[in-house]
């Protein structure tokens, strides 16, 4: 049955909060299958996040919410309204409030630091209060840390998020699927993410399904 779309014509709002770890390609692109997806997508991107972005990819994107939105639409050639960003403390946002909140959140990449805020529910920024929203809620949260090694705060930390019922789906990516480059490496990442929010997608084949006209045959 297809899924329901709202008065504006997007389906579900999921919520993508990049934070400050390595990795805001893997938030980026989400982002882009999201809107490709049809789904009205709600943003936050943490302070540190952006100096991340500006580190590891040729953009930096505005801080502002409303500039933010506007380039995040032209990246992901989103609808107009289909990206809606917040601020750091934007407390009357949907996502501060479980009456307002998406059907679904993703921290992605999730820093050790906002991994430890939501543990404890420090709910400090929005991120933060968004993610305590999604586990009062009892809704999908999916939180993608990027770090290593791992101490064992960060573990104790990912244990009690999983028994809260979050996913822990950290970002390492496979090689079985033979990665041509940098985009395999993030589409693995991010196809795993929309397989949790059950969302179809062609980022990659499942496990099992036929690999497409690529194949040499070798394993059949
Ligand atoms: C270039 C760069 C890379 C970073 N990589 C990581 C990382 O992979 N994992 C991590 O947990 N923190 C990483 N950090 C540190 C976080 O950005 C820092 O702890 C920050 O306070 C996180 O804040 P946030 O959770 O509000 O985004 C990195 C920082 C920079 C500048």
């Amino acid at each position: 049955m297809a899924e329901a779309k709202s008065d504006k014509g997007f389906k579900a709002a999921v919520t993508v909060a990049i934070t400050g770890a390595s990795g805001a390609q893997y938030g980026l692109r989400l982002i882009e299958a999201l809107v490709a997806a049809e789904h009205e997508v709600w943003v936050m991107v943490s302070k540190a996040a952006h100096l991340v972005i500006a580190t590891e990819t040729d953009r930096e994107l505005p801080a502002r919410p409303e500039r933010l939105a506007q380039a995040l639409t032209e990246r992901s050639a989103a609808a107009p309204g289909q990206i809606r960003c917040f601020g750091r403390e934007d407390w009357m946002a949907p996502v501060a409030s479980g009456s307002g909140a998406s059907s679904a959140m993703v921290i992605c990449p999730c820093s050790t630091g906002t991994l430890s805020a939501v543990a404890t529910g420090a709910s400090n920024n929005l991120i933060e209060r968004a993610a305590d929203v999604a586990l009062k809620e009892r809704r999908n949260l999916i939180l993608v840390p990027r770090e290593t090694p791992l101490s064992a705060i960060h573990l104790e930390h990912m244990l009690a998020l999983s028994r809260l019922g979050a996913v822990i789906l950290p970002a390492a990516p496979g090689f079985y699927h033979r990665p041509q480059g940098i985009d395999d490496l993030i589409d693995f990442i991010v196809a795993r993410i929309l397989n949790q929010l059950r969302i179809d997608h062609r980022l990659m084949p499942r496990w099992g399904e036929p690999q497409g006209e690529e194949s040499d045959g070798e394993n059949a």
